[in-house]
């Protein structure tokens, strides 16, 4: 059977990045009653340094932008993954399966982690072990994600296989990553050639989803482009970074497909995209920035949903950890 995990990490604003690429798509599979699992990664985010402050206040913030986004906490599992031990208990065991050279690798971890090595966590260096623990102590089949986020999911495979091969059972599934939709990578607007991100030092470079709707356009408007007019068809926006950003953000807002976007804004000159783009921005999202920070008054609530996120999380993970645990011979797993 069909089950789905993803993770954001709570470090930051939300960008339209990881509304396009990952939040606005985990809706679909709840709506389509796959039994969904979403999960506010708190343990990632302190793989680098965080204010204890900010990071509870991006946490609850970030469970508003789920719910916001479209997530029943009824119906599907939404919750912090401090308050399930088992995605550490599962981690220990992956970082006993995975080699040091996979970790190497990781293009997150040489990007993260910059010229000196030696300085970063060790929790940095671990992170995808944590992550694919994440999924697999689910058992989890799918796991939507933005383009960026494709190696992890490859090495948790990768796990997996270890796995089922050094004990030689087929217990851990091979989760296929669910990378869809046309904006699977949005990129700076200030540089076509850098994926749009919360830690990106300019604010300019990125639409945060708690932006006011001046903020929004001002960005769209001072986005960067070349000088041309928009090409008649999409093939034109190959060698066009920055006019194949904002095409493919106005094709995932409208739920069109690029080539529906180019029937109706091919040729025509940015002064005259912009605003239909900057609109387009403003409906979708203010409505979520509303939403957010209408339940971001009650942080109680909020803090009540994660926790009974948390139980019925547990209530899977618990049983799949001890199986784990059994396989590798743990003594007093049951
Ligand atoms: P994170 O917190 O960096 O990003 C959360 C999600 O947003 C997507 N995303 C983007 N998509 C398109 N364009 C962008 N510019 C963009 N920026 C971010 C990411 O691909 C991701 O889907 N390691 C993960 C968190 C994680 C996780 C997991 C994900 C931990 N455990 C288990 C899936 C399953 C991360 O740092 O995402």
């Amino acid at each position: 059977t069909p089950r789905v995990f993803s993770g954001i990490q709570p470090s930051g604003n939300l960008t339209l990045g990881n509304y396009l690429g990952a939040l606005k798509r985990f809706a679909d599979s709840q709506n389509e009653g796959i039994e969904s699992i979403f999960c506010m990664v708190d343990l990632h985010a302190i793989t680098v340094w965080q204010d204890p402050d900010a990071l509870r206040q991006a946490t609850r913030q970030l469970a508003a932008g789920f719910i916001a986004s479209g997530i029943d906490p009824d119906k599907s599992i939404l919750f912090n993954q401090s308050q399930v031990p088992e995605h550490t208990q599962m981690a220990w065991i992956f970082n006993c399966v995975a080699r040091m050279g996979w970790m190497q690798r990781m293009t997150q971890w040489k990007d993260k982690a910059g010229k000196n090595q030696q300085n970063a966590s060790l929790g940095l260096f671990a992170y995808p072990a944590l992550m694919a623990a994440d999924i697999l102590v689910y058992h989890a089949t799918h796991v939507p994600v933005g383009e960026d986020q494709k190696q992890h999911v490859e090495l948790t495979r990768d796990i997996a296989i270890k796995f089922n091969n050094d004990f030689g059972q087929e217990f851990f599934p091979i989760t296929e990553p669910v990378i869809e939709g046309a904006a699977t990578r949005v990129m700076s607007l200030r540089d076509g050639t850098k994926k749009m991100s919360k830690s990106d030092p300019s604010d300019m470079s990125r639409i945060n989803l708690t932006d006011d709707t001046d903020t929004i356009a001002k960005k769209i408007r001072k986005a960067k482009t070349d000088p041309e007019p928009l090409p008649l068809e999409a093939e034109g926006l190959e060698d066009r970074a920055e006019a194949r950003n904002l095409v493919n953000i106005y094709a995932a807002l409208s739920e069109q497909s690029v080539d529906q976007v180019m029937a109706e804004v091919g040729g025509k000159a940015f002064s005259e995209f912009k605003p239909m783009l900057a609109d387009l921005a403003v409906d979708r999202l203010a409505p979520i920035s509303d939403e957010m920070a209408r339940l971001m008054g009650d942080v109680g609530e909020i803090d009540r949903i994660l926790a009974h996120g948390a139980e019925r999380a547990r209530g899977i993970a618990s049983p799949i950890l001890q199986k784990a645990y059994e396989i590798v011979g743990m003594v007093g797993a049951k």
